[in-house]
This record gives C-alpha cells, sequence and structure tokens, in this order.
C-alpha cells in the first residue's frame, strides 16, 4: 500500500470506531437529553485541543458470546486537552457501546489516563455514564475498579480530580467519584446509587424511582456527593471550565492569577449587616463586596446552606472562603456544615490556597437530633482541618461568634495568622439571654420584678463581654476594624502571608474523625 492509502486506511478506521455503539445507540442517547461521550469531550476542551489515545483497545472478554463481539474502544475513551489553555486528562464513558460498562480493557485506559495525569501533575477529569461492571467480565471488571480507586487515593491531594456524572452510575462504581475532589451533576440525566430500584424491590419489597433514590437533586440537596448542580450538561461544562480557573494544576503549584479586578460598587459593607444580632442577611453580598469583580464562584451552594464555601480571587489570586450563612439556621454548625467545610478547608490546604473565614453564628446547634446524628464526631472535623490548615488562614468576626462556634471557625487557638474584628463582634461563651438566664438564675428568681432583673442582668453581661474588647484586650483578636476596612485588611494580611512557612510534627498521617 502507498502512503496515501495507508493514510485512508487510518482515517477509514478512526472513523468506524468513533461512531460508538452505532447511530440507534446514539439516537438513544439523544433521546434521553445525552450528549454523546465524544460530543462531551469536544464541548468541554479549547477546539482542536484534544489528543486520543487507545482508540483501537477492544474488549478482551471470551464468555457469555462476548468474544463474537466488537466494543469501540471498549466503551471509553481516553485522552489529553486544555481547557482554557491548561492542560487536562480526560476520560468518558460511552454509554452506546455496551452501557459503558467497565471490563478489564475499559478499565485499563481509565487506569493508563490516571497514570498519566498523576505522572504529569495536571487535573484528572472523569466523565461517568455507564452500567458499571460489566457483568459478562466477572472478577476482571471488579479488579478494574479496585485499580481505579486505589489511584484515585493516591491521586488525592497531588491533583485535582474533577467526577462529571452524565448517566447512570451504579453499584461499586459511585465510590470512584466519591473518592475525587468535585462531582459534577445534571439535573434529569444524572443518577448515583449502590442499589438500584431493582435490588431495593426484591430485598425489601420497596418501589422507587432512580431519580428519587439516586437523581441529581437528591445528590445535591440531600446527600452532599455533588458539589455542582446543573440544568443542562453546557451548564456543567460551564461550571467546570471555572473551576479549572481558580485551582492550580497540582499540589506543587499555585493557582495561576488573574488580572486584578476592584469589586463591583454595590451596598456599602456596613450597611448589609444589621447590628441586631437576631436579624439575618446574606453573607453573599459580604463576600462579593471583598472579591475582585465581586465575583464569588460558590460549591454546593445546595446541600448544609447554613455554610458557605467557595472561590473567589482578590487582587487576582484565587482565595478560599468559608462562611457562616445567618439567613440559615442562623449560620449553625451542625454535622453536614461540619462535613462541607472541613473538606474544603482541607481541598485548600492541600493546594496551597489561602482560607478566609467570615464569621457570624452562635455555635453548634442544639438537640438530641443532631447529637445522634454524631455532631461531636462530625464538628470535630472542621476543628482539626483548620487546625492542621498551614495556608495562610485569615478570619474576620462580623457578629456572633459565641462557644464552640467561635474555636472552630479558625479561631487564634487554632492558628489563624490573622483575626480581625467589626466593632459589632460578640465573643462569648453563649448569647447573653441564655448566658444570663444561667449564671444569674438565682438573682432573676427571687427578684421582685424577675423579668425587669432579667433584662438588667442581660445588659450588664453584653457589657462585660457581648463586643470584641475582651478578645482584644487577650490579643486572641489582632484588630477591631472598621466595616469599610475588610477588603484592605484581608489583601494586606494575604501579602504578609505569602511566604509562610510553618513547622508541624513529622508523623505518617494523622487521624482524622472521618
Ligand atoms: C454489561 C450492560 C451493563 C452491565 C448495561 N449494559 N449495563 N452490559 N454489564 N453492567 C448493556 C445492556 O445490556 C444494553 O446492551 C446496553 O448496555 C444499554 O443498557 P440498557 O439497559 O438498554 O439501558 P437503559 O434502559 O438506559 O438502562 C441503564 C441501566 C441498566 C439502568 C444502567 O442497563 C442497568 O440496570 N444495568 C445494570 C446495572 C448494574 O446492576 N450494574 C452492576 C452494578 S454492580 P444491549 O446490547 O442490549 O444494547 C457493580 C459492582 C462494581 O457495578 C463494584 C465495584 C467495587
Amino acid at each position: 500500500m502507498s502512503l496515501r492509502s495507508n493514510i485512508l486506511d487510518l482515517r477509514k478506521r478512526k472513523k468506524e470506531i468513533q461512531k460508538g455503539g452505532g447511530d440507534k445507540a446514539i439516537e438513544k442517547q439523544a433521546k434521553m437529553g445525552k450528549l454523546t461521550a465524544r460530543e462531551r469531550i469536544l464541548s468541554l476542551l479549547d477546539k482542536n485541543s484534544f489528543h486520543e489515545y487507545d482508540l483501537f483497545v477492544e474488549h478482551a472478554a471470551k464468555d457469555f458470546g462476548m468474544e463474537s463481539k466488537t466494543l469501540h474502544g471498549d466503551g471509553v475513551i481516553i485522552g489529553t486537552g486544555t481547557i482554557n489553555g491548561k492542560p487536562i486528562c480526560i476520560f468518558a464513558q460511552d454509554f452506546t457501546v455496551a452501557g459503558g460498562s467497565l471490563g478489564l480493557m475499559h478499565a485499563r485506559k481509565i487506569t493508563k489516563i490516571m497514570d498519566h495525569a498523576l505522572k504529569m501533575r495536571v487535573p484528572l477529569i472523569g466523565i461517568n455514564d455507564s452500567g458499571g461492571a460489566r457483568i459478562q467480565e466477572g472478577v476482571n471488571s471488579l479488579a478494574g475498579y479496585g485499580e481505579i480507586f486505589f489511584r484515585n487515593t493516591l491521586a488525592s491531594g497531588v491533583i485535582p480530580q474533577l467526577s462529571v456524572i452524565l448517566g447512570p452510575c451504579a453499584g461499586g462504581a459511585v465510590y470512584s467519584p466519591a473518592l475525587t475532589d468535585f462531582v459534577f451533576v445534571v439535573e434529569n440525566i444524572s443518577k448515583m446509587f449502590i442499589t438500584g430500584p431493582s435490588v431495593i424491590k426484591s430485598v425489601l419489597g420497596e418501589e422507587i424511582s432512580m431519580e428519587e433514590l439516586g437523581g441529581a437533586k437528591v445528590h445535591a440537596e440531600v446527600t452532599g456527593n455533588a458539589h455542582f448542580f446543573a440544568k443542562t450538561e453546557m451548564e456543567c461544562f460551564d461550571q467546570i471550565k471555572t473551576l479549572i480557573s481558580y485551582i492550580p494544576r497540582s499540589n506543587s503549584k499555585k493557582a495561576i492569577p488573574h488580572k486584578p479586578k476592584a469589586p463591583l460598587k454595590g451596598k456599602k459593607v456596613e450597611d448589609i449587616v444589621p447590628s441586631d444580632p437576631r436579624i439575618p442577611y446574606d453573607m453573599r453580598d459580604i463576600l462579593k463586596s471583598v472579591t475582585d469583580g465581586s465575583e464569588f464562584f460558590e460549591i454546593m451552594e445546595h446541600f448544609a446552606p447554613n455554610i458557605i464555601i467557595g472561590f473567589g480571587r482578590m487582587e487576582g489570586e484565587t482565595v478560599g472562603f468559608v462562611a457562616n450563612q445567618p439567613m440559615v439556621l442562623a449560620g449553625v454548625l451542625d454535622t453536614d456544615s461540619s462535613d462541607k467545610a472541613a473538606r474544603f478547608i482541607r481541598y485548600c490546604n492541600a493546594f496551597n490556597i489561602p482560607i478566609v473565614t467570615i464569621e457570624d453564628l452562635p455555635g453548634y446547634l442544639p438537640g438530641a437530633d443532631q447529637e445522634h446524628a454524631g455532631v461531636i464526631r462530625h464538628g470535630a472535623k472542621i476543628l482539626y482541618a483548620y487546625s492542621e490548615a498551614t495556608v495562610p488562614k485569615i478570619t474576620v468576626i462580623l457578629r456572633k461568634a459565641y462557644g464552640g462556634g467561635y474555636i472552630a471557625m479558625n479561631s487564634r487557638h487554632l492558628r489563624a495568622d490573622f483575626v480581625f474584628a467589626w466593632p459589632t463582634a460578640e465573643i462569648a461563651v453563649m448569647g447573653p439571654e441564655g448566658a444570663a438566664n444561667i449564671v444569674f438564675r438565682k438573682e432573676i428568681a427571687e427578684a421582685e420584678n424577675p423579668e425587669e432583673m432579667r433584662q438588667q442582668k442581660i445588659q450588664e453581661y453584653k457589657e462585660k463581654f457581648a463586643n470584641p474588647y475582651v478578645a482584644a484586650a487577650q490579643g486572641y483578636i489582632d484588630e477591631v476594624i472598621e466595616p469599610n476596612q475588610t477588603r484592605s485588611r484581608i489583601l494586606h494580611a494575604l501579602k504578609v502571608s505569602e511566604n509562610k512557612s510553618v513547622f508541624m510534627p513529622q508523623k505518617k498521617h494523622g487521624i482524622p474523625p472521618f
């Protein structure tokens, strides 16, 4: 064959394989409102940047009539490319080929690109759309998952790992996404569960739809497995692109800075927060008053909304924000919000992203429900995460900082580098009402006018403790600042902390309260 005919032959072979599972299967995929694996990769990556590997890999199954079947690419596409010029590794399961099920060669392709991502220190993006372990390949499928989980763990904290759920993700297959840093789901398309509706029906006799069991909303709002929820696949890809713009490519780099921008001129900072500590406000307004261009990229927006986590930029540099949300449950810490914040703090710490904490909370949520749900164990995670973090850590206390909440939200005692407080800050063991009722119970009960006495004692307690000056006098707070100085103080603290270096005790690893 001449070179020309060799080239034509190569093109023909490629074209045939790139058809995936064929027209009928692709039509079915489109009917479900889903793009194909190849369309997804091409929509997500920069134009003409995708390079595919292992296109010619075929399955190796020999049983159940599989030996006579052709599975193009063995149901998964792998390769490298760029997103806004940044290199990434990617795999996308192709549901049109044997339901994207995972057999030996399919798993080998995935683990090859995972190894590549880890070696090259670039983010790994996995698009999951699969019926799970390929039933005909038995233990080889299970082995494949095990190899993936092992690599997810090895790569954890070294390179960013993103999982995009764009179809079913069933059985043990869900554990690869669960081991990764960020999980993206799309309404009506994503499904994640360990045991599906048919198993539930046969074992428990209960009827439940796939959507109710493990649809996108369930994971974005209830389980906390998903970090980003989108209405369409294209919206989801935009979220991925934005996330990639904020994070560094590996743990040995810093995020690439953007052009600095001032916050937009909105409400004055001091007009956002009501001075009456019982009146709520939207903490996002405060975050937007300090970030470049008032842009804030929220993570896990719909799960445990009593705490807010996400990225913003200050003078062009990525910052991780953790902030109480007074609009939801007064911003208390509970099991879910502690888990949410703790994991994010560990992410920022692993990837050299400074953490800014904005505080306004009445403490941990009381009640038997929370105690029995393990608020001790879950609540400890946030203490652990802040204490072990060695990136720059800055705290601003706006109003309430009561009890365990004060300590947990990156207090000086957990080694905050800078702690600022507004003059409206109240740092105390508990709120003045509760404190007066306990400490002066006897005086109140014995008073001629108990209510008058109660109010007097509340006032006394407020004057003594419900202000930032007692903590400032101890040096627990570095500076009491005026609200409009918030951005400039954080910026200066970040600048001073750029070269931060601390020594922690040598250990193999700690034992966080998982
Ligand atoms: C082999 C599979 C498959 C699988 C789907 N297919 N799942 N082949 N192994 N696990 C094939 C189907 O036979 C079909 O082939 C094609 O993919 C499309 O599947 P459909 O069922 O027609 O699609 P749909 O109606 O959309 O239903 C999707 C589905 C369903 C809900 C995912 O296919 C399903 O329930 N699959 C099995 C899910 C499951 O139980 N997986 C094992 C989980 S246990 P044809 O040739 O007809 O087009 C597990 C253990 C991992 O994963 C443990 C790791 C630790």
